[in-house]
């Protein structure tokens, strides 16, 4: 095959899929999969779903893109419902998870500018994040993986270790602006905060006049069980990054934030040519419509529990092999002892799509519609694939 011109920044794929309805994937040569990656936590409604196949085709028959210089109901109908159903009384409509932490990190900055404290510029974010791949999004990381060869590290960020308060307390400063989080850590290995942690990050915020920022591209749109992780604990935060599911499959993310923490936001300093395009907002409501209703998050739970379960059920059957389970909702996570690249080709060759996360992490992030028979057949692969990795390690 001639090389791909295509720039290698990407493993190749280890096949070529060409189709996708609900949760299965088939790829060129007519194999299914079961589709537990579901574009890395993103088809919330699984492939094609005919409710979103509907909204984009309807749209795409009358208007695709007019700009931000003439902004759209639909778009200002999308905000209204999203602030709706959040601590947030503002949004900014972006394509990507990296575009929303950039404007998530802008608007924290903008708003001690504009109290007069333009000093305030340190963003600590923690350990095992991932906020995309900008120069914001890296910096706010701080992953030496991402941030090798790019140059200096960016002045304003800092970086604490995940879950210790008191190293938090001790870091904060007088040009602390913002504390950056993702309630469940994805990338990071399905690491999510206590309630308890949460709380205390605010107060600490409260205290200093801080931003607090969630960064749930991942754990948001449902994944967790609520709408987003932090109902849970029930912190809200002054800012945050939504992107991947509140799409459903279709770039789209969004900054949401209060009317106090945007105060610096206003006409001409921020934009994007696309966010907020209307195929993108058409799609976006037919997710929240779908999303929002009780029903949808009462299955999310159904399922985590019974994949939770039944993950237990597998430590307790490879205990040599399995360390811990993580994580919430369908943001899943087993900690392995070996590499789970391992596990992932195994499943991946017994029909079952899994991704990894830090760690050693086998993460398992469905569309959120699965149903109890999906969930039994992707544990029957995951335990094909663990008894294949122990018999293989026995005959090492
Ligand atoms: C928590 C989190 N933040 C930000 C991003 C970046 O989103 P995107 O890849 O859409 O830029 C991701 C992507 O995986 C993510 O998981």
């Amino acid at each position: 095959m001639s090389q791909s011109p295509l720039m290698p920044v990407y493993p190749p794929s280890p096949a070529n899929f060409v189709e996708g309805r609900g949760v299965e994937l088939f790829d060129d040569k007519g194999n299914r999969y079961l589709d537990f990656v579901a574009g890395i936590a993103t088809n919330c409604l699984g492939h094609a779903s005919p409710i979103l196949v509907d909204a984009l085709t309807k749209q795409a028959n009358k208007l695709w893109h007019v700009s931000n210089s003439y902004q759209t109901e639909l778009q200002k109908t999308l905000a209204e419902k999203w602030t709706s159903v959040t601590f947030a009384d503002v949004v900014f409509f972006t394509n990507s998870g990296t575009e929303a932490i950039e404007a998530c990190l802008k608007t924290a900055r903008k708003y001690h500018f504009e109290k007069g404290k333009p000093e305030k510029i340190d963003i600590i974010g923690f350990d095992g994040a991932f906020h995309g791949r900008s120069y914001g999004g890296i910096n706010a990381a701080a992953n030496p993986n991402y941030l090798h060869g790019f140059g200096p590290a960016l002045p304003g960020f800092k970086q604490c270790k995940f879950g210790d308060l008191d190293a938090l307390k001790a870091m904060i400063d007088e040009k602390t602006a913002g504390i950056i989080l993702e309630p469940i850590q994805g990338e990071g290995g399905c690491r999510a905060a206590t309630d308890e942690y949460l709380k205390g990050i605010r107060e600490l915020c409260d205290a200093n006049d801080i931003l607090l920022i969630y960064d749930e591209v991942q754990s948001g749109a449902g994944r967790s069980g609520k709408l987003f992780a932090h109902e849970w604990s029930g912190v809200t935060p002054d800012i945050m990054a939504a992107a991947k599911g509140i799409g459903g499959g279709f770039p789209m993310g969004a900054c949401l934030a209060t009317e106090k923490a945007a105060v610096g936001m206003v006409k001409g300093v921020h934009g994007s040519t696309f966010g907020g395009n209307p195929l993108a907002m058409a799609v976006g409501h037919a997710v929240f419509g779908e999303i929002t209703k009780p029903e949808f998050l009462e299955n999310v739970n159904a399922m985590a529990n019974s994949i939770a379960q039944a993950f237990e059920g597998l430590k307790d059957t490879y205990p040599e092999l399995i360390e811990e389970v993580r994580g919430k909702g369908l943001l899943r996570g087993i900690k392995l002892t070996i590499d789970p690249q391992i596990v992932r080709t195994k499943a991946f060759n017994n029909g079952l799509l899994v991704a990894v996360a830090g760690g050693n992490v086998l993460r398992v992030v469905p569309p959120l519609i699965i149903t109890q028979d999906d969930v039994s057949e992707a544990v029957a692969i995951l335990d094909k694939a663990l008894a294949e990795t122990r018999e293989e390690l026995k005959n090492k």
